[in-house]
């Protein structure tokens, strides 16, 4: 193992009624508060109603930014970094799913600082104050909620970066506030909570037992929840499943003491950098694609994952073999959700495959359990089409 620094210290608030929560909060950070949210979702759903009813008991004073976009912009953060500069506001409550999550992040560390935003995504500067920042989850799958990352796009510039920007003070995760999220967004969510752990697992550090069973056992949960959820939107145990894997997926603890990856995500923020389409539709295609591009550095590894996670039976097959079934059942699973499964789902042919191998590397070769360079990216969008 490794030696690491665990340090997270979000507040979570987690399950039924919880909103309720948010009148303590209040009375913690302030009453002038900047409330971000997306493209209306909050609104059909009833949540902004009760926030409002909130706002009102408690005497506040509210200004919005609406309309961030998924995959977020950066031009909607200095929209919000200049609303807070404008009315000295004391902190930010950010409703909704990554996206949100991510562009709120970016505002709080953005309106205390004197340059431009833009310089933590370049690696330019290092964030190191933040305004306070409250979420309410309405979406599983990022982590964002429990996390220091933020993911930005300079649409100008076709160019998707994630930094450390801040962890949310606190966190209120009602696993209802998800039962409006659509199938495919369900799909998507899963889809990115599982790559989150694969990133991490895929590793050659050795003798972490305790990692390897926390991350088995969120793979294993999410799969048997999955299945559970696109049955019925609105089961609450599956749904509270879910969010508890996704936040737990990506909050530190599979990292302690682990080399992680994290090439996967590369190359899938190029994607999404060039083509704008959904983060976890992205990671369904290209992860099996990664991983029969990479499994021969570690057969034991994805022997392990293939009879622990997917239930491989290994008699009578080689190592390799069975490695190859589990990537084969990865694939299988996202097929059976209904994930896309080729480039081409999203209409992206081959003419940018060279921009896009490009943009997966901004900051030189990505990945630890295989360092891959851009002729390596360039092939595994090649198995991607
Ligand atoms: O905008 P609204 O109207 O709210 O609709 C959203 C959006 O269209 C909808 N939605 C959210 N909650 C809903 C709902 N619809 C109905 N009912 C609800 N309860 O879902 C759509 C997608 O939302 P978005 O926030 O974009 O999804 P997600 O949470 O998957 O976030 C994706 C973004 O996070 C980044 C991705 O790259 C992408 O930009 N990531 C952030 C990470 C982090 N901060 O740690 C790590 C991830 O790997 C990822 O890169
Ligand atoms: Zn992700």
């Amino acid at each position: 193992m490794n030696p690491f620094t665990f340090y997270n210290p979000t507040e979570l608030i987690f399950g039924k009624g919880q909103l309720n929560k948010l009148e303590e909060k209040i009375d913690q950070l302030g009453k002038r508060i900047l409330l971000v949210y997306g493209g209306g979702s909050i609104k059909r759903s009833g949540l902004y109603d009760k926030l409002q009813a909130i706002f009102q008991k408690k005497g506040c004073n509210v200004l919005e930014l609406a309309g961030v976009e998924p995959n977020p912009r950066l031009s909607t953060v200095k929209k919000g970094i200049s609303i807070i500069r404008e009315n000295e506001l004391d902190w930010i409550l950010a409703v909704g799913g990554g996206s949100v999550i991510d562009c709120s992040k970016a505002i709080a560390v953005g309106a205390l600082y004197d340059g431009d935003v833009w310089d933590f995504y370049e690696r330019k500067a290092k964030a190191e104050k933040a305004l306070p920042l409250g979420t309410v989850l309405t979406l599983a799958a990022t982590g964002s909620e429990m996390n220091r990352g933020s993911v930005v796009t300079n649409w100008e510039t076709k160019q998707k970066h994630g930094a450390g920007m801040t962890f949310p003070t606190f966190s209120i995760l009602d696993p209802e506030n998800t039962f409006t999220v659509p199938k495919n967004q369900t799909v998507y969510g899963i889809s990115d909570t599982l790559s989150h752990v694969f990133e991490q697992y895929f590793s050659h550090t050795k003798e972490i037992p305790l990692q390897t069973g926390f991350a088995e056992t969120i793979m294993k949960t999410v799969i048997e929840n999955a299945r559970k959820v696109l049955q019925n939107l609105e089961d609450y145990d599956a749904r509270a499943n879910l969010m508890l894997s996704s936040t737990f997926a990506l909050n530190g603890l599979l990292a302690t003491g682990v080399e992680t990856d994290w090439a996967t995500h590369s190359i899938e923020h190029a994607v999404s950098a060039v083509y704008d389409i959904p983060h976890g539709g992205g990671l369904a295609i290209i992860f099996p694609n990664w991983m029969k591009y990479v499994y021969k550095e570690n057969v034991p590894r994805f022997k392990r994952f293939a009879v622990e996670v997917w239930g491989v039976d290994p008699e009578g097959k080689t190592d390799e073999e069975v490695a190859l079934a589990g990537i084969d059942a990865v694939r299988a699973f996202f097929n059976e959700i209904g994930a896309p499964s080729r480039l081409a789902d999203y209409n992206i042919g081959d003419d940018k495959l060279d921009v896009m191998a490009e943009k997966a590397l901004p900051f030189g070769p990505i990945g630890n359990f295989t360092k891959l360079t851009k002729e390596d990216v360039y092939e595994i969008l090649k198995m991607c089409l």
